[in-house]
């Protein structure tokens, strides 16, 4: 039984569970396990005699609600290793696909520069997205900036280089790890991993890390959240150089004096393949750390 379409047959109003047997061919028992399995995503669904099935609550996240709520295939994966490494594997399997991968716990998260990427399972977002701009190889940095600055409005927070996403006092919300495949003059695709901090309240041994929770005090809906970051990550416009003025705007970076591995001055400018001009000195690579003005680290 398909059971995204069962779940949009019961989100348009009350249905009895012979009826819904009939309609999707299957016996009522087999109903029963299918809104069984969509109560366990943990969206609300009631049935009465009377009114039969009605959905009460849409913020389930799991392999129903997901394509549901963002109306396109979606590889939920309960637990993984990283979503990245999911992600390239579907791509090996079926390079033109379009894909997004999502896990509500990995146990091998992946960061930026060697690093892991920590998560409490079923409280964040980490997930995969397959792009394929039309850029060569040299501007896909750029491309990621602008997809991180798509995040940023969304979430409402700002950019510090390369396309970490945090708070103005700098405490990361989110991050971004992209692989890139290319042929020598033109991007395949690029595997977008990004882990957000949504619904998660202690970040132990993590002082510079936050969520949108302790931030806010509010408890996020993952899936609603998902489905506007993806939208807005694919409304960027990646046929040519992106335009880096909405990175500018959100910008936790320009304007200060910073470090970045020996260069040392002010962040001044972003360059159109994404690098970072410090102390007039392009820079392509590496983690910001922030100086205060008398050029001590803060
Ligand atoms: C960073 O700031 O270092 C980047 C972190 C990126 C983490 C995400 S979580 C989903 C996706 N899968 C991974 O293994 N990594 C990215």
């Amino acid at each position: 039984m398909d059971r995204v379409a069962l779940l949009q047959v019961i989100s348009e109003g009350g249905i009895a569970g012979s009826a819904l047997a009939q309609r999707f061919g299957v016996s009522r028992a087999a109903v029963w396990k299918a809104v069984e399995a969509l109560r366990e995503e943990g969206l609300g669904i009631e049935g009465t005699a009377g009114d039969g099935y009605r959905l009460t609550d849409a913020t389930g996240f799991g392999p129903v609600s997901l394509p549901w709520r963002l109306h396109r295939p979606v590889t939920f994966l309960p637990h993984c290793g990283s979503t990245n490494a999911e992600a390239r594997r579907c791509l090996s399997e079926d390079p033109d696909s379009v894909h997004l991968v999502v896990a509500d716990a990995q146990d091998a998260g992946r960061g930026r520069l060697g690093r892991t990427w920590i998560a409490e399972p079923g409280r964040n977002l980490l997930f995969s997205l397959v792009l394929r701009p039309s850029v060569p190889p040299q501007l896909a940095a750029c491309c990621v900036l602008a997809w991180a600055a798509a995040m940023a409005e969304v979430l409402d927070c700002q950019v510090k280089w390369p396309n970490d996403l945090v708070t103005p006092s700098g405490l990361k919300l989110g991050g971004i790890l992209a692989e890139l495949q290319a042929e020598a003059d033109m991007v395949r695709s690029v595997i977008l991993g990004v882990g957000i901090n949504v619904n998660q309240r202690e970040f132990p041994g993590l002082p510079q890390a936050t969520s949108l929770i302790v931030e806010s005090g509010k408890e996020r809906d993952r899936a609603s959240l998902l489905a506007e970051l993806v939208a807005a990550i694919e409304a960027v416009d990646t046929q040519g150089p992106p335009d880096l003025d909405p990175w500018r705007a959100r910008s936790h970076t320009l304007g200060r004096q910073v470090r970045i591995g020996d260069v040392e001055g002010l962040a001044s400018e972003v360059r159109a393949d994404g690098a970072l001009i410090v102390d007039g000195t392009p820079v392509l690579a590496g983690d910001v750390e922030m100086l205060a003005e008398d050029g001590c680290a803060r």
